[in-house]
């Protein structure tokens, strides 16, 4: 991509749009095209098309999403399936029809079999049963999936769908109520040290492991994709296999080393109780990022360093 190239970021306001949006500001890209949902609703086919063909992005970044918990997933169920499937084939269509060489499509490791191999490859999608909780949304992601391969095989465009491992950062969700792990431990150790609490008790036994990304890391590893030379860029839209790569950092970690890492850069003096009376969840959900580290990227930001960027984006606003 050009340093002049106009690139569209779908989701500029999330976690992952937002990151991707800083990244390539600070990399000099001079003409990213945003949208909010108030001034393009991309559920609206006739908008999304008018706004490609007068805007005319040359790269799309699709992270723009209908995302949640377990309990909005497990409440709005056929929000989730809809409002994925319309957006993402709005965008994919429109891509299509007006041109757009490459695009990358973001989706999430859910897309993955519950029980997959640990850790697990592209080459799991489709391979066995889904976890329930999400299924609607992990098939709207697959449907894309399927639809950059098609499109790429019909077309000839060459769209790739990139699969996060769990993201954090500081434009992620603190609501203890639906947050994921990592921002729940921020919000309550810094709850804790705001009370003077001696005591900080965490869901489970500690034991499950996660694998965690910085936002930044995930947005270099989308620009680095996004301008890998034709030949590796290629290497990744093979006919027979999804345009499919995961990003992660390979390794995990267990809730308790993430609990005490938070602890640790909050500053949190006081001792973790692990409530094993709260249910674990999946024991471990490791990407395979063989692809990816093949490819030549590696992840920069470690898990300390990650956390306390976060913390000293978002302490101001606790
Ligand atoms: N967060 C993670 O840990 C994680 C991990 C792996 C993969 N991912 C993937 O990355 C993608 C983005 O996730 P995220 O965490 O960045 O989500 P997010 O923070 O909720 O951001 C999603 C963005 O999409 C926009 N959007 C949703 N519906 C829209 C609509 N109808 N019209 C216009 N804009 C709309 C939202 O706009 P508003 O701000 O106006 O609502 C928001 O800016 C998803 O595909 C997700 O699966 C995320």
């Amino acid at each position: 991509m050009k340093p002049s190239g106009r690139i569209y970021i779908a989701g500029h306001r999330g976690l992952v749009g937002s990151a991707i949006h800083r990244e390539l500001t600070r990399l000099g890209y001079t003409n990213l095209i945003t949208r909010t949902r108030a001034e393009l609703d991309l559920l609206d086919t006739a908008a999304v098309n008018q706004f490609f063909a007068s805007e005319k992005p040359q790269h799309v970044v699709l992270a723009a999403a209908k995302v949640g918990g377990i309990l909005a997933n497990n409440d709005y169920p056929a929000d989730f399936i809809r409002d994925n499937l319309i957006l993402q084939t709005n965008i994919i269509e429109a891509s299509y029809r007006n041109q757009i060489d490459r695009l990358l499509f973001l989706g999430s490791s859910c897309i993955y079999p519950k029980l997959a191999p640990q850790p697990m490859p592209e080459s799991s999608l489709l391979t066995g049963p889904l976890e329930p909780t999400n299924r609607p949304y992990a098939l709207a992601k697959i449907a894309g999936i399927e639809m950059c391969w098609s499109y790429n095989r019909q077309y000839g465009t060459h769209y790739l769908a990139a699969m996060p491992t769990n993201l954090y950062g500081p434009n992620d969700n603190f609501d203890l109520n639906t947050s994921h792990v990592l921002p729940a431990l921020i919000r309550k150790t810094a709850d804790a040290i705001k009370a003077g609490k001696q005591e900080l008790t965490v869901w489970g036994t500690g034991n499950p492991r996660r694998e965690l990304l910085y936002s930044d890391d995930l947005a270099a590893a989308c620009v680095f994709l996004l301008n890998l030379d034709e030949a590796r860029y290629n290497s990744l839209l093979i006919a027979d296999a999804p345009p499919l790569i995961n990003i992660g950092t390979g390794e995990d970690v267990t809730i308790r080393e993430l609990a005490e890492t938070v602890a640790h850069v909050l500053g949190f003096q006081g001792s973790l109780v692990f409530d094993t009376t709260k249910p674990d969840g999946t024991p471990r959900k490791l990407m395979d990022v063989a692809r990816l580290h093949s490819l030549g990227w590696h992840h920069t930001t470690s898990l300390e360093q990650g956390i306390a960027l976060t913390w000293k984006a978002v302490r101001a606003t606790f």
